[in-house]
């Protein structure tokens, strides 16, 4: 367990405040965030928000804490999101969707006023790729394009959940994982996979969060 994502995580519930609509992100940090905020609620200092889940991984623990959750289309925004991320540069562009996430993620952060990222340093960098870019994609023909990908340079690994399992996301689809090292242009790249066909989405987020906190390894925590 690492000590800079539960202070980061649990951090980010001073954020929160009464009566807001809250997106719960999701992964391993994001947990250390769910977990505050339903402490709070259970000690009454927080007397009434609403949740939306990014997963159903997060929707699990949100209902296991007694944290009301609506859908998306249930409300009309969302006051504050707090997610993880993969890498994250300074200027608020990063890589998403480690935990498979990145679909869901990205519309709940489409219709959030305020985003915050909760990362450890180790994950803040001057330039993506290391971490390898998720591509979500439909099961129809994946194999063409996962051909078009490494005829590309691109070194595509289909995500896997076991030994001869592939990964299914929340809507059913495949992903490929994209080991680039390097993404001179993000930009770029954003453009050329959202107009593929058969790439449902992609895990660049690019000028996403508003606030991005970062812990160190004692668990010291720095807003950027
Ligand atoms: C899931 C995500 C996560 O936010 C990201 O992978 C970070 O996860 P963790 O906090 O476990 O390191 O994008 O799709």
């Amino acid at each position: 367990m690492s000590l800079g994502k539960e202070a980061v995580g649990r951090k980010a519930a001073d954020y929160v405040e009464d009566g807001m609509v809250v997106g719960f992100g999701t992964g391993s940090t994001a947990y250390f965030f769910i977990d505050e905020v339903g402490k709070r609620i259970q000690a009454g200092e927080l007397k009434h928000i609403v949740g939306v889940a990014t997963s159903r991984q997060t929707l699990t623990q949100m209902q296991s804490l007694g944290i009301e959750s609506r859908s998306l289309d249930d409300v009309n925004f969302i006051d504050l999101l707090v997610d993880g991320a993969d890498e994250t540069t300074r200027d608020f562009n990063g890589i998403k969707g480690g935990g498979g996430a990145l679909l869901h993620e990205k519309i709940v952060a489409q219709n959030s006023r305020r985003i915050i990222w909760i990362v450890t340093e180790d994950k803040l960098v001057d330039t993506l790729g290391k971490f390898p870019l998720p591509v979500e994609i439909v099961q129809f023909g994946s194999w063409k394009l996962f051909r078009t990908f490494d005829q590309s340079g691109m070194n595509p690994t289909f995500r896997k959940s076991g030994q001869d399992t592939l990964f299914i996301t929340d809507s059913g689809n495949y992903i490929i994982d994209l080991n680039l090292d390097v993404i001179q242009n993000p930009h770029q790249l954003a453009f050329e996979l959202s107009n593929m066909v058969g790439v449902v989405e992609h895990g660049l987020f690019l000028n996403y969060p508003d606030v991005i906190l970062s812990s160190d390894a004692e668990g010291n925590v720095q807003e950027i």
